[in-house]
C-alpha cells in the first residue's frame, strides 16, 4: 500500500509523535508499504510536495514541539473548489491510499469535502483524520484533541509564574489564552492553577461584580482571558480602572499574553501516548481497508470508533465549543 501522512492548522505538540507511529506502524507491520510525508500540510497536498519517509527519519521526534512535516495554512481551502480538486488529484496522480492527517476543526473541515470529491471522482484514497489542536475545538467528546495537554501543561506553568510576581506585589494580571473561539484551554489551565476567574467567549461579563472580588481579595488575581472573547485585554484593564477610580480605590492591573508560548515546546506524555495509539489503530485500519472516517483520541489500549467525516466537520451536531455546565459547576467549586 502506499500511504500520505499530513499535519495541518495551527501546529500542535504530539503531532510529530502521530508522524513517528504512522511511519512505524505502517513499515514494522508491512514492509513493502510506503509512506509519504506531504509537506506543509495542505499547501503541500495543493502543490504536490511530497516527501517518502522512512523509520529512521521519524527517530527522537516523539517529544518534539511543532510538525517536523510543517503546516501553512490556507483559508480558502475549505471553500474553493479549485484548491479541492487540486488536492483530490494530487492524491489520485499519487496513487495514495490512505491519507493520515492530524489537525483541527478547519482540517477535519478540509478533509472533509476532499473526501467529497474523491468519492464523487472515484479515486481510491481514503482519509483517516485525528483531531490535532490545542483549541480542544474539534469533535472528540469524551476524548481530548492531540496537543491539549501539553498546551495545558505550558499555561499551568506560566499562571504559576505569573501567580509568584502578582503575590509579591498584591496585583492584578489579565492573562490572554489562545483557543480561538472555544474557552477550553483558558478553561482548564484556571482551573489547574487557581486563578480566580476566566472570561469565556461570548460572556456578558459583570464587571461591577469582577472589581468587587477583587478589592475583596486584596491580593493577588489573576483572570484568564480566552482568546474568543470580544474585548482585548487593555480594553478589559480601562473598564476595571474606571471602575476603581469611581470607587476611589487603587489596585494596580497588569496584563500579559500566554498565546504562541502555550502552542510550543515538548509534548505532555498524555499526547504522545494518546497520538501514537490513534496513529496506529488508523494503521491497523488501513490495512483492514476502513472507510474514511474521523478517529476520537481516547486512552490508550481503547480502541476508537471511527466516526464519518460528514458528522465529524458538522459543528452542529458535535456541539464541540460549548463546556458542560457540570465543569463548570466544577470550576466554581475549586474557586
Ligand atoms: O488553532 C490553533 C490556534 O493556536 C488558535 O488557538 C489561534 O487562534 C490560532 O491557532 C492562531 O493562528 P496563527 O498561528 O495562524 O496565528
Amino acid at each position: 500500500m502506499k500511504f500520505a501522512v499530513l499535519t495541518g492548522g495551527g501546529d500542535s505538540s504530539g503531532m510529530n509523535a502521530f508522524v513517528r507511529a504512522i511511519v512505524r506502524s505502517a513499515l514494522n507491520i508491512r514492509t513493502e508499504t510506503s509512506v509519504w510525508g506531504v509537506l506543509d500540510g495542505w499547501k503541500g497536498l495543493i502543490y504536490n510536495d511530497f516527501r517518502q519517509l522512512d523509520k529512521g527519519s521519524v527517530a527522537g521526534i516523539a517529544s518534539a514541539g511543532g510538525t517536523i512535516l510543517g503546516t501553512v495554512r490556507v483559508p480558502d481551502l475549505a471553500t474553493d473548489p479549485i484548491l479541492q480538486e487540486s488536492a483530490a488529484r494530487n492524491l489520485h496522480d499519487n496513487r495514495i491510499d490512505y491519507l493520515f492527517v492530524c489537525g483541527g476543526n478547519g482540517s477535519i473541515k478540509a478533509a472533509q469535502s476532499i473526501n467529497a470529491l474523491i468519492k464523487a471522482d472515484k479515486i481510491k484514497t481514503k482519509i483517516l483524520c485525528a483531531p490535532g489542536s490545542i483549541d480542544n475545538d474539534v469533535c472528540n467528546s469524551f476524548g481530548s484533541s492531540i496537543g491539549f495537554y501539553s498546551a495545558l501543561d505550558k499555561s499551568h506553568e506560566m499562571l504559576e509564574w505569573i501567580k509568584d510576581t502578582a503575590s509579591s506585589h498584591r496585583r492584578v494580571y489579565l492573562i490572554k489564552s489562545m483557543g480561538r473561539d472555544s474557552a477550553y484551554l483558558a478553561f482548564y489551565s484556571g482551573i489547574a492553577s487557581g486563578a480566580e476567574y476566566v472570561i469565556c467567549p461570548g460572556e456578558q461579563v459583570d464587571y461591577e461584580y469582577l472589581a468587587t472580588m477583587i478589592e475583596e481579595r486584596d491580593r493577588d488575581t489573576r483572570i484568564i482571558v480566552a482568546e474568543g472573547y470580544d474585548q482585548d485585554l487593555y480594553t478589559i484593564r480601562k473598564t476595571l480602572e474606571d471602575i476603581f477610580k469611581k470607587r476611589n480605590v487603587i489596585h494596580e492591573i497588569r496584563t500579559v499574553d500566554m498565546s504562541y508560548f502555550q502552542r510550543g515546546g515538548k509534548a505532555a506524555v498524555a499526547d504522545i501516548l494518546r497520538a501514537s495509539w490513534v496513529a496506529y489503530r488508523m494503521v491497523k485500519d488501513a490495512y483492514a481497508y476502513a472507510d474514511s472516517g474521523f478517529y476520537t483520541a481516547f486512552y490508550t489500549g481503547h480502541a476508537p470508533t471511527p466516526i464519518p467525516l460528514d458528522i465529524a466537520a458538522d459543528d452542529s451536531q458535535t456541539n464541540h465549543i460549548g463546556i458542560p455546565n457540570e465543569i463548570i459547576d466544577f470550576a466554581i467549586a475549586l474557586r
